[in-house]
C-alpha cells in the first residue's frame, strides 16, 4: 500500500468525535469549516486573532454543551456569529467535541 495511503487512513481513524451520528462525509466537512471558516477569525491553528484562542488548552474548563450553545448561537455584541442557519445542533455537538480533543 503508498505510504501516503496509509497515512491518509490513519488521519481518519484518528479523527476525534468521529464516531458521532452524522451522515458520512459530514464530519470531514466540519473539520474543513472549522479550519476555514472559524479559523477566519480564530487563527488557523485556533491558537486566536480577530477571536480567542479555542485550542483544547483553553477551552479545558467549558462543557461541550456550553461550546455547543456558543456555537449555535454567537456571542452577541461581539463578532463571534451564530452558526444555527448553517449548521445543525448535531454539527455544533461535534464541533464542540472535536475544539476540546483536537490534539495538534
Ligand atoms: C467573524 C469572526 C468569527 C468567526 C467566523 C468565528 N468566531 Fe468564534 N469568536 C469570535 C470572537 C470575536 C470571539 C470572542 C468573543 C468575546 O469577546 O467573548 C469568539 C468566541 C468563540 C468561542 C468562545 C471562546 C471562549 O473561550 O469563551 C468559541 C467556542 C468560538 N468562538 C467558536 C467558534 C467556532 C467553532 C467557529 C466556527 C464555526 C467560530 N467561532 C467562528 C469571532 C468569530
Amino acid at each position: 500500500m503508498p505510504e501516503r495511503l496509509v497515512a491518509l487512513l490513519l488521519a481518519a481513524a484518528t479523527v476525534p468525535a468521529a464516531a458521532s451520528g452524522l451522515p458520512p462525509g459530514r464530519a470531514a466537512e466540519l473539520e474543513t469549516l472549522v479550519r476555514q471558516d472559524c479559523g477566519a477569525c480564530h487563527g488557523i491553528t485556533l491558537a486566536g486573532g480577530l477571536g480567542s484562542d479555542i485550542r483544547p488548552a483553553a477551552l479545558a474548563a467549558r462543557t461541550p454543551e456550553g461550546l455547543a450553545a456558543v456555537i449555535l448561537d454567537g456571542i452577541p455584541g461581539t463578532a463571534m456569529p451564530p452558526w444555527r442557519p448553517l449548521i445543525s445542533p448535531e454539527d455544533a455537538d461535534w464541533i464542540a467535541r472535536y475544539l476540546l480533543e483536537d490534539e495538534e
